[in-house]
């Protein structure tokens, strides 16, 4: 007995068994069983295909999406500060972390298409050329036109969407000013929403007017050039029929040419197309690979000097000029001042003086145009960067507030003793937040802010006493805090310093203060004015000294006594 479709034989046939006799009608019905067998097979395969493609390509996608923003955050990571203070950069952010998540798988399945429509078009050209070679030179020429303006679009979208940028960041902004916890409370004390919104109003309607004319203009221009390609396609099929009725052509040869001709047109317009779609894809990863280029410009030296060990701490600014990009102005000029190793200074100055700058200057935040900082003898920016900020602690006015549980907001001062508990309570008494956090509900590991898993609200000082908990997670020879006190009560703000004494033991400690009851207990004080150390010492000798610090001094005790100071000498 054979078995059923062997290749070998001609008709199919279904042994009966009865002796070799076999039915003609049987057979035919096996045959018309077994095609639609193979063709709901080859429809089952086909839908698995489809299957197995939306799942790679979704997964793709989704990979892809990740992997980019995995890399915008990585590149953002590792770029300066004053990067961050730029629009631009936050307009090539967006525009890197939000136009480009689609495009690369965008841009490898345009290849494949792109492939698969040459293969089908080298076919028919060949074909048609032979047929003829006129029917050709139009198939291949017709679609051009609108793969010009498909292009020209292409381009005028990019461009669209890099005017769009900024007003897209704006809209983001207002849209978190109404939606966002930190904002909310003031937002609606001065009744600000309807105005918020009312501004989002207005800078939609501009966008989306300007994004509505694109798009018409796109989509109709699309039409009018695509038309020639249909035109030619019509008239494509009237020279193949009148050739017909001439008797040129026969039938089978009409189907023929008509379909070659067809087909080729469809596959260089596929081909442009691609072409077209490639091209934008590229303009907008340009937009990553910008970012990506964009270098740090505050890096180690290739060969830094190793840190001395032990690090004593003597820090020295010496004819230090700094000017921050976006100004015109020095808000650093000519500031030299040294602090012994172990010593604890106080910088004092008004408003915009220049202190908080000066305290970025030493943590490497920005390099001084002009003039030189020293740790230990050392320029410091000879030393490896992070080896660099590795030693030294601190806390900056504008703290941040993680929603994270209390614990890891003390514990990420220092990431290496992020799960030593005994490390983090230390920290957090030091800072004088262990009170308050082992009150919580769920103490230590209670999630702070309201953000994620229903955590705990902090009041200001609470959140400050956790940042400077956060400071002393690090055994740092060198301690900078920029107004530790500023939220303090009045009996925290006592502890702190009568702490802080032991705390800077063995450290050099740097810290700003507006109270001067805090600052009066620093071994040194500088007093910097418009970006200048203008006055230097302890405070009885600034006080005898009769100066600015004296006066300011005076100022802020009047305040609580009463007594009148005369403002200018
Ligand atoms: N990121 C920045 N970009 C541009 N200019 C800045 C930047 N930060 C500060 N400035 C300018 O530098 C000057 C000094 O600012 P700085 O923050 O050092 O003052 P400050 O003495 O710490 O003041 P405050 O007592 O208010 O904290 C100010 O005039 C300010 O306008
Ligand atoms: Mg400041």
């Amino acid at each position: 007995m054979r078995a059923l479709g062997q290749p070998d034989r001609t008709s199919l046939e279904i042994p009966l068994g009865f002796g070799g006799i076999r039915s003609p009608v049987l057979t035919t019905t096996a045959a018309i069983v077994l095609l639609a067998l193979v063709q709901a097979a080859i429809f089952a395969l086909t839908s698995l295909l489809d299957a197995v493609r939306s799942i790679t390509q979704q997964l793709l996608q989704d990979k892809t999406t990740l992997a980019v923003q995995r890399m915008v955050m990585e590149q953002a990571a590792s770029l300066d500060l004053s990067f961050f203070e730029d629009s631009a950069s936050y307009d090539l952010l967006r525009r890197a972390r939000e136009d480009t998540a689609t495009r690369p798988v965008m841009l490898v399945s345009g290849v494949f298409g792109l492939i698969q429509t040459t293969i089908v078009f080298a076919s028919m050209i060949t074909l048609l050329v032979a047929l003829g070679p006129v029917l050709a030179l139009i198939g291949l020429v017709s679609p051009i036109p609108a793969f010009v303006a498909g292009t020209r679009y292409g381009w005028l979208g990019y461009s669209l969407s890099r005017w769009a940028a900024p007003l897209q960041r704006r809209m983001q902004y207002l849209m978190a000013l109404v939606t966002t916890d930190t904002y909310a409370k003031e937002v609606k004390l001065f009744g600000l929403g309807r105005y918020f919104v009312g501004r989002f109003g207005l800078i939609a309607g501009a966008y989306y007017g300007r994004e509505r004319r694109f798009i018409t203009a796109r989509y109709l221009a699309g039409f009018l050039w695509g038309s020639i390609t249909t035109i030619a396609g019509g008239l494509t099929y009237l020279y193949v029929a009148l050739l017909a009725v001439a008797g040129r052509l026969t039938l089978g040869d009409v189907g023929l040419y008509t379909q070659a001709a067809a087909s080729v047109q469809n596959s260089i317009r596929g081909i442009l197309g691609d072409l077209s779609g490639m091209y934008e894809h590229n303009l907008y990863l340009s937009n990553l690979f910008e970012l990506l280029a964009t270098p740090g410009r505050i890096r180690s030296s290739i060969n830094p000097r190793p840190l001395p060990r032990p690090l004593r701490g003597e820090v020295e600014f010496q004819h230090v000029w700094f000017r921050y990009p976006s100004l015109d102005v020095f808000a650093v000029r000519d500031l030299s001042f040294r602090v012994a190793a172990g010593e604890t200074i106080a910088v004092v100055g008004r408003n915009g003086a220049g202190k908080t700058t000066v305290i970025k200057l030493l943590c490497r935040l920005y390099d001084p145009t002009r003039g030189r900082i020293l740790l230990d003898g050392i320029d410091i920016r000879e030393l490896d960067v992070d080896e660099l900020r590795g030693a030294i602690a601190g806390m900056f006015q504008d703290y941040v507030a993680y929603q994270a549980t209390a614990a890891e907001n003390v514990g990420l001062g220092n990431l290496d003793d992020l799960d030593d508990r005994a490390r983090i309570e230390a920290a957090a008494r030091k800072g004088g937040a262990h009170h308050l956090i082992a009150g919580l509900r769920r103490g230590y590991d209670t999630p702070l802010g309201t953000w994620f898993d229903h955590g705990a609200q902090l009041s200001g000082g609470e959140w400050q006493r956790v940042a400077l908990s956060r400071a002393f997670m690090r055994d740092a020879r060198l301690l900078v805090l920029d107004e530790p006190t500023s939220t303090l009560d009045a009996q925290a703000e006592y502890e702190l310093f009568e702490r802080l004494r032991r705390l800077t033991e063995g450290r050099t400690a740097i810290y700003i203060s507006h109270r001067f009851s805090t600052v009066r207990r620093a071994d040194r004080i500088v007093v910097i004015e418009r970006g200048r150390a203008v006055e230097e010492g302890s405070h009885e000798v600034l006080m005898a000294l009769a100066g600015r610090y004296s006066r300011l001094f005076d100022m802020q005790a009047s305040a609580y006594t009463g007594k009148a100071v005369k403002l200018w000498p």
